[in-house]
């Protein structure tokens, strides 16, 4: 079975978009269409990197243990906010990190907001990111404005039959973008 880590990148008090992380968590347990595990940046305690993991020093348990379940993921899902029309600055400083790990890797991406729009202009400075390192970028991304009346704390869907069949999609885009590299591989 593939392996798919959720990176959940808001560290803000009261975030809202962790929600998210445990609904798509949820979702692929549920449909058991991967393995699935969490990388919450809140719970990494990052500091603002001065340096790429593969020219420190000394770097962290935390920061190598990030890289290593970036590396042996087969996929990688990202939550994305939208903080003043771009990605949240946790997220950037996460990606950044790193370089190889990301080379090759299927990324897919979830923007949300608890405004109308859903972060459609977050998703394009990410997307580009990752795409100039490398990755995989999957073209379908899902986007989901008005999150905090949508979904509750736990991650639970008011429409879970609409948001469900939508996030099968998504998630199912991913999973063939992981079935063409494991065939190139
Ligand atoms: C600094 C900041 C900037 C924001 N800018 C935007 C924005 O440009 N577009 C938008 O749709 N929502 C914006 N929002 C609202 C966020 O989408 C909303 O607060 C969301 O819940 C943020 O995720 P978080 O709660 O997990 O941190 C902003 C929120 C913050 C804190």
């Amino acid at each position: 079975m593939a392996k798919i880590v959720i990176i959940s990148p808001s560290i803000r008090k009261g975030r809202n978009s962790h929600r998210i992380a445990l609904y798509f968590f949820d979702l692929i347990k549920e449909m058991k269409l991967s393995d699935v595990e969490i990388l919450d940046l809140l719970q990494y305690d990052f500091p603002l990197f001065n340096e790429r993991l593969k020219y420190q020093d000394s770097p962290s348990p935390e920061t190598i243990d990030f890289s290593e379940k970036i590396k042996s993921a087969d996929g990688v899902i990202i939550i994305s906010p939208e903080y003043n029309g771009g990605p949240i600055a946790s997220l950037k400083n996460a990606v950044d990190l790193l370089t190889d790990e990301w080379r090759r890797k299927p990324v897919a991406f979830v923007t949300v907001s608890d405004g109308n729009f859903g972060g459609t202009q977050a998703i394009v400075s990410l997307q580009f990111s990752l795409w100039k390192l490398g990755a995989l970028t999957v073209p379908s991304t899902m986007r989901l404005p008005n999150i905090l009346s949508t979904f509750d704390e736990k991650g639970t869907p008011h429409d879970k039959q609409t948001t469900d069949k939508r996030g099968i999609n998504f998630i199912r885009e991913l999973l063939w973008h992981i079935e063409a590299k494991r065939r190139m591989s």
